[in-house]
């Protein structure tokens, strides 16, 4: 007897023949996923490559960066280019958006490489997504996209080798990489409602500084839940779509090092932000930023616009926006 895993392109090829959609989006996920499997290829062979240093440059949000997010960039770069299905990509280590063809189908949103403070360490990073559709009547519209007008998001744990995808109003699924190099075994994700292993992430070491509100809600509901923090969102998250509870990174204020406040939230709103709140959205929770708004309805207006970020189970979400509504700006 063989046994057959159903890998995620065959799964994939299910859901378009059954809503009678194009190949196009399996071309562009395709590549993707090429892309993701090259990234892990990498870091796996980044110690003995030398590959794992700094690269002594800076990226446009004015850090330091590592040898592989450039790689991991140049990666995605040239496999979303090859599909010849992306009009325009937005990528975390490029300040401008990268034309491709003009007359592709897709907007890519992407961060090729997140968490790299974990990559001297061997331990796991991320590669982040998310896609918007070109109006296909009419001219070009605009390609900064809000989270809700995304039709997909997804995220890699690198080189854990796990692909969670959510697919617009058709839920959020997770593969595994097997010994081929194939993610395979489809399991739905739903936020769990048994509270039992509910859980905080965020920086502790920050809390000092967040809005006093923020802070005060802490103190007072912390002992209820785990705390688990990683340090990469892709990993944080990853691991709180199973357990269920809450991310938080608020906005910093008030750091008696003016460097370290970022008063508008550290994440980036298109490729990081929104791409969680996306997956979360269809693992039934949600997310909202520092003013209580939901983050997959706010417009971005710069590609690289920042936003705080509160995400994970309704009833924490909703929680916590009561505390956000109720702080003044
Ligand atoms: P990136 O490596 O792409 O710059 O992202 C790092 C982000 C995110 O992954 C993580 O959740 C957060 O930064 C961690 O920030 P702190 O080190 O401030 O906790
Ligand atoms: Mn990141
Ligand atoms: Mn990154």
């Amino acid at each position: 007897m063989v046994d057959f895993e159903l890998t995620f392109m065959d799964f994939l090829l299910e859901h378009q023949e059954k809503h009678g959609r194009t190949y196009h989006f399996l071309i562009l996920m395709n590549s993707i996923l090429n892309a993701a499997k090259r990234i892990q290829h990498f870091y796996l062979t980044g110690a003995l490559r030398g590959n794992l240093g700094l690269a002594g440059s800076t990226n446009v949000q004015g850090e330091k960066t590592m040898k592989l997010d450039q790689i991991a960039n140049e990666v995605v770069k040239y496999y979303l280019s090859r599909s010849g299905r992306v009009i325009e990509a937005i990528s975390e280590e490029e300040e401008k958006p990268i034309l491709m063809n003009p007359s592709g189908r897709y907007f890519v949103y992407y961060d090729p490489l997140d968490g790299s403070a974990n990559i001297p360490h061997n331990l796991p990073v991320g590669f982040l997504f998310g896609i918007a559709k070109r109006n296909l009547e009419g001219p070009e519209d605009n390609h900064l996209r809000a989270g809700e007008d995304y039709i997909a998001a997804g995220m890699f744990v690198i080189p854990t080798g796990t692909f969670t995808i959510a697919l617009k109003d058709a839920g959020c699924w997770r593969f595994h990489i097997d010994e081929t190099m194939n993610y395979v075994k489809p399991t739905r994700l739903e936020l769990p409602a048994n509270k039992k292993n509910w859980e905080l992430s965020y920086n502790s070491a920050h809390r000092h500084y967040y809005n006093r509100p923020i802070k005060d809600w802490l103190e007072k509901n912390e002992k209820k839940y785990q705390f688990r923090y990683l340090g990469a969102l892709a990993g944080d998250f990853h691991r709180l779509l199973t357990n269920g509870g809450l991310f938080l990174y608020p906005a910093i204020i008030n750091h008696p090092d003016p460097a370290k406040n970022y008063p508008n939230g550290k994440l980036r709103l298109m490729y990081e932000a929104a791409v969680v709140s996306f997956i979360c959205r269809e693992a039934g929770g949600q997310a909202v930023d520092e003013k209580g708004q939901l983050i997959l309805t706010i417009q971005p207006e710069h590609p690289h616009q920042r936003t705080a970020l509160y995400l994970g189970s309704n009833e924490l979400v909703a929680e916590i926006s009561e505390v956000l509504n109720n702080l003044s700006f």
